[in-house]
């Protein structure tokens, strides 16, 4: 498929968004383990979290899907079955990391495999550690590549030091843990997202948090509780991004997601010029909100370090609105976005290129130097959901037609972005904002 698109006369839009993904994943997790049933509301339909959940029906758990986005799953108390065939994780990274910490404590073997891109993400990072607790798993493609074989069994506590900030990682240890005898503990260069430690502790499993370490003892099991999974930030940020950048547009999301470990982009566009405010409405486990935010004239800005793995997955759409700030922006230590869905560096780099941006690729890093005005270009997502809709929202900004190629792998993470694109691209000036709410509510029956 390919989305055809052109420049926005305005943005002054208020929207929710689905919900959000790492949140959904991990819902139908915490609740597979837990002792009882768990009602999960605002999950996201999106493939990579329905791959989650066809594993975890393959591994024996029944989860009654009653609407697109509500689920009743019935925990088994972390007793799986081994399953009849290979699990399919489909494009996503976290179905196969965060199953791999679960599956290396399961008393048999299981294979699991993914897409093309899926197939070349390292997988060296869950090995290692879960090799230390005991687990064996082979990756069927050197040096470290899917498929991925596990050999579980009774697993031994852990205390690792990763060398990469991610959540993934982190969440692979941290759910074996509860398998393994003793204290499990996580240390990680800088904070990544900290999901599974608030999903954790929302299901009543105790947890104990030293600066970047994290600790769990094992034998703990989840207590049955229902869920509500918030809108993704990291799906609200492409529009977030596309208001802040003009002057005068204007944007209102409800229902959104507002940990602070995933609300980086935030405190970079309020740098850049944009204004933004946060509303926290409730936070049971996560804290949800709603967000304004109003465009300015950007100018560019840096960011690294320990910054990077709060916007890990908004770099993409960051590198848009670099290219339409003032300035040279600079992203350094993001060495991560070369193992992505794609080489998210070089897909940036090349796309912006191809729009007139003045761009420098770096091993980490990128320099992006802001233009008046882009240039319309026929780009591929290759393969990359995030790639497709930043470069759609770039596409907003281009004099000319831009064309986005190979979309269909939006659908991981965002279905709908296109109808929402649409009816922003054909928005006129005018005093009502556009309003774009999920239609949850209305699929989903009282339970
Ligand atoms: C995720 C963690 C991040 C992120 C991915 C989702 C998660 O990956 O990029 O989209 O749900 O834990 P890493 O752990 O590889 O940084």
């Amino acid at each position: 498929m390919e989305w055809h698109v052109h420049k926005a006369q305005t943005l002054h839009c208020e929207l929710e968004v689905p919900g959000d993904k790492s949140i959904s994943h991990r819902s139908v997790m915490l609740a597979s383990l837990a002792q009882g049933s768990c009602a999960v509301r605002g999950f996201l339909p999106g493939e990579d979290c329905l791959s989650t959940m066809e594993a975890f029906r393959a591994l024996g758990v029944k989860i009654e899907r009653l609407a697109p986005t509500t689920l009743v799953i019935h925990g088994t108390g972390g007793k799986f079955h081994a399953p009849t065939s290979d699990l399919d994780c489909g494009n996503s990274g976290t179905t196969m990391r965060l199953l791999s910490g679960l599956l290396a404590a399961q008393p048999f073997e299981t294979r699991l495999i993914g897409d093309a891109s899926l197939s070349k993400r390292p997988m060296k990072r869950i090995i290692e550690p879960l090799s230390k607790m005991g687990a064996r798993i082979d990756a069927e493609t050197p040096p470290d590549r899917p498929p991925l074989r596990i050999h579980g069994g009774s697993l031994k506590a852990v205390d690792y030091t990763s060398p990469v900030a991610s959540a993934q990682v982190k969440s692979a240890i941290l759910l074996a843990g509860l398998f393994a005898s003793g204290t499990t503990s996580v240390t990680e260069p800088h904070l990544s997202r900290d999901h599974t430690e608030r999903m954790f502790e929302y299901f009543g499993i105790t947890l104990k948090r030293d600066g970047l370490r994290v600790s769990v003892e094992g034998g703990q099991r989840p207590q049955p509780r229902d869920f509500r999974v918030p809108g993704d930030v990291s799906s609200a940020a492409f529009w977030i991004v596309a208001a802040a950048a003009r002057p005068g547009w204007k944007l209102r999301v409800n229902q959104v997601g507002l940990n602070p470990s995933r609300t980086g982009l935030l405190g970079i566009l309020a740098r850049m010029g944009a204004r933004v405010r946060e509303f926290e409405h409730s936070n049971l486990g996560e804290p949800i909100g709603t967000l304004e935010i109003e465009g300015a004239a950007l100018k560019a800005t840096r960011i690294e370090g320990k910054e990077i793995p709060n916007v890990i997955d908004e770099l993409p759409i960051l590198a848009v609105a670099a290219a339409l700030a003032e300035g040279t922006t600079v992203i350094a230590d993001a060495a991560e976005l070369r193992v992505k869905e794609t080489d998210r560096l070089a897909a940036i780099a090349s796309h912006l290129k191809a729009m007139g941006v003045p761009v420098v690729e770096h091993a980490d890093g990128l320099e992006i130097t802001g233009c008046k005005s882009l240039r319309g270009a026929t780009l591929d997502s290759l393969g990359d959901h995030r790639i497709a809709m930043a470069f759609a929202i770039a596409g907003l900004f281009a004099e000319t037609e831009t064309i986005i190629t190979g979309t269909e792998c939006v659908n991981t993470s965002y279905p709908g972005f296109y109808d929402v694109l649409q009816k922003v691209m054909s928005h006129r000036p005018s005093p009502d904002a556009l309003v774009i709410s999920q239609e949850e509510t209305a699929d989903s029956p009282d339970l």
